[in-house]
C-alpha cells in the first residue's frame, strides 16, 4: 500500500497560544479516527515545546522547520538536533526554498545538516525545487540533480529515513500548483535519482509534493505515482482545510 505523509509547515506564523489552538482543533477533528496517513505539524521553534505537550503522538507527529548541524556551542541563534529530539520532534525540514533564498543556505550546508540528522532517529525532509527562471530556461532537472547529488552526498546512516519534498519555488504560496504532468515527471526523476544516490532502499522513501496544495487539488496530486504526501503551507494554517486534506488522503489510501 502507498505510504502518505501529510505535513503542515506553519512557517513564521502562530504564537504559542495560536499554535495550541490550531493543534487542539486538528486533534479534535481526528478524534475517534483510525488514520492510515501519517500527520505531521511543524510549528515555529517557540511553539514546539507547548505543542509537544498537547499532541497525541499516535496520530500526530511533531517536526521542526530548521536546525543546525553542530551538537552545541557558540552558535548564537541556532537550534541543535538534540534540542529538537528532546522535545520529541520526529522530523526536521531542511533546505526550504525560503531558507535557500532569504538565508543563503547552500547545498553544502544542507548536506551537513542532512548527515547530522541521519545520525539520529529523526527524519530529515530535504526540500528541493526549481525557480521559475530555472523552469523557463529548461534547467529544472539540472537543478534537481544538483540539489540531490550534493544534498545526499555521503549519506550512509538510516537511509530509509530520508524524505524529499519537491517544491517548485514558483508554486509556493502563489495559488498556482504545478500541473499533474510536471509533478509526475519531477517525482519520477527524484525516485530514480534517489536510487542512484542511496540504492534500492529508495523504493520506500517518501517523496512529498509542496506548493499551493489545497483542498481543491490535493486528491489529484496524491493520486500521482511516486507522490507520498504533501508539504502544506498556507492550507495547514486553516484547520478545517487541513482536516479536509487529511480526509482526502485517507480516502485515497482506503481505495
Ligand atoms: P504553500 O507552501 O502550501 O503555502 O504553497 C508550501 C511550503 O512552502 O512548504
Amino acid at each position: 500500500m502507498k505510504k502518505m505523509l501529510i505535513a503542515g509547515n506553519w512557517k513564521m506564523n502562530t504564537n504559542v497560544f495560536e499554535s495550541e489552538k490550531l493543534v487542539e482543533y486538528i486533534i479534535g477533528g481526528l478524534k475517534n479516527k483510525h488514520l492510515l496517513s501519517e500527520i505531521l505539524v511543524c510549528p515555529p521553534f517557540t511553539s514546539i515545546a507547548s505543542v509537544s505537550k498537547i499532541i497525541n503522538y499516535n496520530k500526530i507527529s511533531l517536526g521542526a522547520q530548521n536546525c543546525y548541524y553542530e551538537t552545541k556551542g557558540a552558535y548564537t541563534g541556532e537550534i541543535s538536533i538534540s534540542m529538537l529530539s528532546h522535545l520529541r520532534c520526529s522530523h526536521i525540514i531542511i533546505g526550504h526554498s525560503e531558507r535557500r533564498a532569504y538565508f543563503a543556505e547552500t547545498d553544502d550546508l544542507l548536506n551537513k545538516k542532512l548527515i547530522a540528522i541521519l545520525n539520529t532517529d529523526i527524519k530529515p525532509i530535504l526540500c528541493i525545487g526549481e525557480t521559475l527562471q530555472d523552469r523557463q530556461s529548461n534547467k529544472t532537472f539540472e537543478v534537481l540533480n544538483r540539489q540531490l547529488s550534493i544534498g545526499l552526498d555521503n549519506a550512509k546512516e538510516n537511509l530509509e529515513n530520508i524524505i524529499i519534498a519537491y517544491e517548485p519555488v514558483w508554486a509556493i504560496g502563489t495559488g498556482l500548483a504545478a500541473s499533474i504532468e510536471q509533478i509526475s515527471e519531477a517525482h519520477t526523476y527524484i525516485r530514480n535519482k534517489l536510487h542512484d544516490c542511496i540504492g534500492k532502499v529508495a523504493d520506500n522513501n517518501l517523496i512529498l509534493y509542496g506548493g499551493s496544495v489545497s483542498q481543491s487539488n490535493v486528491s489529484s496530486i496524491l493520486e500521482i505515482e511516486n507522490v507520498n504526501g504533501g508539504l502544506i503551507g498556507g492550507a495547514s494554517l486553516k484547520p478545517e482545510e487541513f482536516l479536509n486534506i487529511i480526509e482526502q488522503s485517507e480516502t485515497i489510501l482506503k481505495k
